[in-house]
């Protein structure tokens, strides 16, 4: 019988990590997930995987923690999702924001060079470097312009994806992915705050919530279809980069719209607005046109944005309990 296949995931505790986890295993694979050690770990995304994973310690910005990782995992596959994921965050610790999404992506290419230059590498490229749209829809060659320290970081991390690619002919892929969400997302983001609110609202547990800027548009897709594409992007028989996105562009008060009325609610009686949630720049027009991946890799999103809003609100809901008396 062959030895099955390897993959080593790094930010396997985020949201995106945790579903290519449960992809991953369905598919037979041994996988490996790379965690940062913390004073009180949080692993609650992959508790009900926790005996079916390989944790090793390491972290993006210690390179030598990045090589015993590949060593010890031997990876035929390596998904780099680790990430300071969280746009303000990036102006508050800009710094901080480019060694970790940024050089981290150098130093675990370098060790994949050094250790296991045979790997396939997916790197977890974002719509949030197109920033001041040059076109729209945005496509693999649309130019960049990034508009946050951390789109400034991830446009370095993908340059620098496709120059190991070129340099040294290693199998290198960046996807590069719209906004995706899930009952997993991160609390902070948009959508998770508003399903997370409007579920507390209907429960009587919260009284209001105070929101940015409302208009913002965005192109949301269902992250579990969008692991589906990391994984095709690593089966290709050279290693391309890709848009993964659905298409269609929604605003913040849809979310809040579809997100309170799915729990009986009318959102504009407990939305207010807090200017000091606005960012310094937006990114306007982000949409992306996936055409290149639903022809090469025949993936398409399954789930739609009335679907995702509804699934993650009923969700916090029922995480949510009974009201109280
Ligand atoms: P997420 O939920 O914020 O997860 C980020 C992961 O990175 C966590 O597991 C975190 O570990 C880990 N991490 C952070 N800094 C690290 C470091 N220095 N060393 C090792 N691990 C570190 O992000 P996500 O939504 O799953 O997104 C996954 C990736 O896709 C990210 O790179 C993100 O930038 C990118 N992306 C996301 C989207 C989206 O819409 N979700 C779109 C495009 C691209 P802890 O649990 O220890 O904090
Ligand atoms: N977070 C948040 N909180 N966003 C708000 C709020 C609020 O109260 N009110 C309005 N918004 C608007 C933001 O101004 C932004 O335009 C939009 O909602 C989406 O914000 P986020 O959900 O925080 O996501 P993001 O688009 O900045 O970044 C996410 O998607 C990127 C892909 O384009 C992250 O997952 C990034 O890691 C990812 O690369």
């Amino acid at each position: 019988m062959s030895e099955p296949r390897r993959a080593l995931v790094t930010g396997i505790t985020g949201q995106d990590g945790s579903y290519l986890a449960e992809f991953l295993l369905e598919r037979g694979y041994q996988v490996y997930g790379l965690v940062r050690r913390a004073s009180s770990q949080r692993f609650e995304r992959i508790e009900h995987l926790r005996e079916r994973v390989e944790l090793v310690t390491g972290d993006l910005l210690d390179q030598a923690s990045l090589s015993r990782a590949l060593t010890l995992s031997r990876p035929h596959e390596i998904y780099n999702l680790a990430a300071q994921s969280f746009v303000p965050t990036s102006w508050t610790e800009p710094v901080l924001t480019a060694e970790f999404s940024g050089v981290g992506v150098t130093r675990l290419l370098e060790c994949m060079r050094q250790v296991c230059p045979e790997a396939r590498f997916y790197q977890a490229s974002t719509s949030e470097m197109f920033g001041k749209v040059r076109e729209v829809p945005q496509r693999e060659t649309t130019p960049l312009y990034p508009r946050s320290p951390y789109g400034v970081a991830k446009a370095y991390a993908h340059h620098i994806t496709v120059n190991y690619r070129e340099s040294y002919g290693l199998y290198c892929c960046s996807g590069i992915l719209f906004n995706h969400e899930s009952p997993r997302r991160g609390r902070e983001f948009v959508t998770r705050k508003v399903s997370l609110a409007a579920a507390a609202i209907a429960r009587g547990r919260q009284k209001g919530l105070a929101m940015g800027n409302l208009d913002a548009r965005r192109d949301w897709g269902y992250a579990c279809d969008y692991v589906d594409a990391m994984w095709r992007m690593l089966q290709q028989e050279s290693p391309e980069d890709f848009v993964i996105a659905t298409g269609e562009m929604h605003t913040v008060r849809e979310v809040c719209e579809i997100a309170f009325s799915t729990l009986g609610l009318d959102w504009r009686e407990h939305v207010t607005l807090d200017p000091a949630l606005l960012r310094p720049a937006e990114v306007d027009q982000l949409v992306g046109d996936a055409s290149k991946a639903r022809e090469k890799l025949g993936w398409r999103p399954r789930t739609s944005f009335r679907e995702l809003i509804e699934l993650m609100a009923r969700s916090d809901y029922e995480a949510a309990g009974s009201p109280r008396t």
